[in-house]
């Protein structure tokens, strides 16, 4: 069964709403190499939106363009009904896109707290001034948004871990402290590369029970990158193949399961 064109809601009882992103005809290329071909698709309000594929594919260069990082050579990137210009990643960041990378990137010598704290740097208005003597709008804003870090650490269960200098954490912690980074900036669309990659299969449940949890509580639209076939099905409403830099399918996690063209290039075929 496809899904609906108009908004609908989900056998488990999630919203899913209109067109959020929609990519239209991107070609992406690094010199001679076409690491995305004419490739369309789009992200619903409230969906989590899967993009799978064989390595190289070309799926966290799709991640980099819709983030701002790439800048494709043809095609247009459409958010909330209107093209987008082309952009810098912190203004697509200011936009309400957020994002955690294949690679974690985090500052290992600071605290987890500090930096989940570096989430909130989009949200910063007061004047370096106003920061530098601490006054008025620069301390509401400081305690605004120590505040809001504090629930996202609550809500991600690493109270305990908040004061760790993150160099010391186990990989799957890591894993986390980087989603409560990537959540604390409030994004209204979500970019997950790989967010279970070397993950036991314990620290894949965790993870699962939290995107869950962040699309559900804050309404969080979630594009993710992933591996692990069983977490796609169970977590996705539908899903894109990419192989080659071409789009091979796209649709519900029974639909693309089914088709012969995903089956040959990616699922039939072992894979990490
Ligand atoms: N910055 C870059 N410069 C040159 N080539 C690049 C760059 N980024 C990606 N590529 C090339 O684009 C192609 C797609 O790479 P990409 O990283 O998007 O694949 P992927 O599907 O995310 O793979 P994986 O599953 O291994 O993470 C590859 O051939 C890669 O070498
Ligand atoms: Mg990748």
């Amino acid at each position: 069964m496809s899904v609906p064109a108009e908004p609908y809601v989900t056998a488990d009882g999630r919203q899913i709403g209109d067109v959020l992103m929609e990519m239209r005809n991107i070609t992406l290329r690094f010199g001679g190499v076409e690491a995305i071909k004419d490739i369309s698709f789009d992200i619903r309000e409230g969906e989590i939106r899967a993009i799978i594929g064989p390595n190289g594919a070309g799926k966290s260069s799709m991640l980099n363009v819709i983030s701002g990082f790439y800048h494709p050579q043809e095609g247009e990137v459409w958010y909330k009904g209107a093209p987008r210009p082309s952009m810098k990643p912190y203004e697509v960041a200011r936009m309400g896109v957020g994002r955690t990378f294949q690679n974690i990137a985090l500052f290992e010598g600071m605290t987890v707290l500090d930096n989940v704290m570096t989430g909130r740097l989009t949200h910063m208005k007061a004047s370096l001034w106003e920061q530098a003597i601490w006054w008025g709008k620069a301390e509401r804003e400081e305690v605004f948004n120590r505040e809001q870090v504090e629930k996202i650490i609550d809500f991600l269960e690493i109270q305990a871990i908040r004061k760790t200098p993150v160099g010391r954490l186990p990989y799957g912690l890591k894993k986390r402290v980087e989603l409560a980074r990537a959540l604390a900036a409030e994004p209204s669309l979500l970019l997950l590369d790989e967010p279970m990659a070397g993950m036991n299969v314990e620290e894949k449940e965790d993870m699962s029970r939290f995107i869950l949890d962040v699309n559900d509580e804050f309404g969080t639209t979630i594009a993710l990158i992933e591996h692990d076939m069983g977490v796609v099905m169970d977590l996705s409403d539908r899903v894109v193949v990419m192989d080659y830099g071409k789009k091979i399918g796209d649709g519900t996690p029974d639909e693309v399961r089914s088709n012969q063209d995903v089956i040959d290039a990616y699922l039939g075929v072992p894979h990490e």
